[in-house]
């Protein structure tokens, strides 16, 4: 993060206004709705209509005052920000010199490196206010940003962050504890009241506050809630909006070693981050203990997060996590996520089920304690399928020999996956009979698949040839190109 957002408080404030035309128009606007008083310097600049009917109005209640003359140290004195809009290059650093000098923060319009600060692209439902920036290296893109979130964001947002305001303090007095009001706003903005507040209707709105305020007063202090979220196979993008809403309300998450700070960077900002799973090698929790953590924080009344990489109920344990928190007596709301394989074969354009390659999908755990693992090697070795194997690329050699002794074809195509849906993904693919060798070849690290089956042969090869790119792979193991 280059720049740091932050939201000024200028009402009441001056803010300096260097330039009069049509760039000093746009600032003003702004300024005068942030409740700023302005003071302006046209520097010889033919005052914008706007700006002439701001200095106008502004000269009756003082809120817009005109210095005819440049600006100097002396000004910038009670001065919160300012602002240089002026055309001419000269007068325009000249200004920021003297502002500069004085301390006071500058933005120079369409001069980022003459800023102090940035005004971002706005998106304006007050009291809520999103600014959008892109550090001054892609302004319109921001604008873009900021167009795709207007579109999101219902119009009444203002109104019913206002209409919340209002009911503040009578909830702090009538829900004694913090996680207790946490609860009751997180209901509010589900439920019926915020419904009905988007909707124009307020009377509607306030009953049904008064009505869950009332119910939430009278109730037991609440237990937490645990949400099993399954974030997807890497890919931020691939999070459903159900992971994500359950991410932003957490107030604990407990991650899996599989879940990348690029996936943890959609948590809540002040949630609790803690991580429990497993690398290779590395000390982590057992899974008692997780399941012991997940119920103690949320015994505590907090909002849980159990965050697993794909999805919680495939090879994620996360039927355990389910059963100790129902034997504890908590809520629990299980979050499917894209599974492995899923995100692998879309990343690879590898239909898993092609009607004429595969009628069955076999998605079996590839975990050994030496030796094969205990699968059904027979009905995995039949043709007209997909194996795809989790977790097996320690086992990847004896997989093989399994399926071959069982009747699978030596040449039967093969593929290794790592890292699927992420910018470091790539994919090998050879014989089954060479499946040991491509894995050890590979030297793959992170998490991967092992894909066996016909539809091997379809993956997309511009896709293969790019993703082979991104990632040296060892020179015997071939990336596939078709
Ligand atoms: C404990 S399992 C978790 C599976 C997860 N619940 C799912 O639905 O994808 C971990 C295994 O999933 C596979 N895996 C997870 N993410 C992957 C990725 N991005 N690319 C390839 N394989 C992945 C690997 O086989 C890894 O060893």
């Amino acid at each position: 993060m280059d720049v740091l957002p932050a939201f000024w408080r200028l009402s009441g404030r001056t803010v300096l206004l260097i330039g009069a035309g049509e760039a000093a128009a746009r600032k003003l606007r702004f300024l005068q709705r942030a409740g700023a008083g302005v003071r302006l310097f046209p520097m010889g600049e033919t005052p914008h209509p706007d700006v002439a009917a701001a200095l106008a109005a502004g000269a009756a209640d003082g809120t817009v005052r005109r210095c005819d003359r440049p600006v100097c140290a002396a000004d910038a004195r009670d001065a919160a920000l300012a602002i240089v809009a002026v055309e001419d290059e000269i007068d325009a650093r000249a200004a920021v010199a003297v502002l500069r000098a004085a301390r006071t923060p500058v933005n120079a319009v369409d001069r980022p490196q003459l800023c102090d600060f940035l005004f971002p692209a706005i998106v304006d439902r007050s009291p809520i206010v999103i600014g959008i920036s892109s550090g001054g290296a892609a302004p319109v893109l921001a604008r873009r940003v900021r167009a795709q979130i207007e579109s999101l964001l219902p119009a009444g947002l203002g109104r019913l962050a206002a209409f919340a305001d209002r009911f503040r303090e009578a909830v702090k007095a009538m829900v004694p504890t913090g996680s207790g009001r946490k609860r009751f706003w997180e209901d509010f903005f589900d439920g019926a009241a915020a419904a009905a507040v988007l909707n124009g209707d307020e009377a509607r709105g306030r009953e049904a506050t008064l009505k869950l305020l009332n119910a939430r007063a009278a109730a037991a202090p609440p237990t937490g809630r645990v949400f099993l979220v399954g974030a997807g196979p890497g890919d931020p993008d691939l999070l459903t909006l159900k992971a994500l809403q359950a991410m932003q309300r957490a107030d604990v998450v407990l991650y899996d070693a599989l879940i990348g700070p690029q996936i943890l960077d959609y948590v809540r900002r002040d949630a609790e981050r803690v991580p429990v799973g497993k690398r290779k090698g590395a000390h982590s929790l057992g899974q008692e203990a997780i399941n012991a953590l997940i119920v103690a924080h949320a015994r505590a009344g907090r909002t849980v997060v159990r965050l697993k990489g794909g999805d919680p109920f495939l090879f994620g344990r996360g039927g355990e996590e389910q059963e100790a928190c129902r034997a504890a007596g908590l809520d629990v709301e299980v979050v499917p996520g894209v599974t492995a394989a899923l995100g692998a074969g879309a990343a690879f354009g590898l239909p898993l089920t092609h009607r004429d390659d595969a009628q069955t999908l076999s998605i079996v755990t590839g975990a050994a304690q030496g030796g094969a693992p205990a699968l059904d090697w027979p009905a995995l070795a039949r043709p007209g399928q997909t194996v795809v194997v989790y977790m097996g690329v320690g086992a990847a050699e004896r997989i093989a020999e399994a399926l071959i002794a069982h009747g699978a074809p030596t040449d039967r195509p093969a593929a290794v996956i790592e890292n699927a849906t992420l910018p470091t993904q790539r994919v090998l693919t050879g014989a089954l009979a060479d499946l040991g060798r491509l894995v050890e070849e590979a030297q793959v690290s992170g998490p991967a698949l092992l894909v066996i089956g016909e539809v091997v042969r379809r993956a997309d090869p511009a896709a293969l040839t790019q993703r082979a790119a991104a990632a040296p792979a060892p020179a015997a193991a071939r990336a596939m190109a078709g």
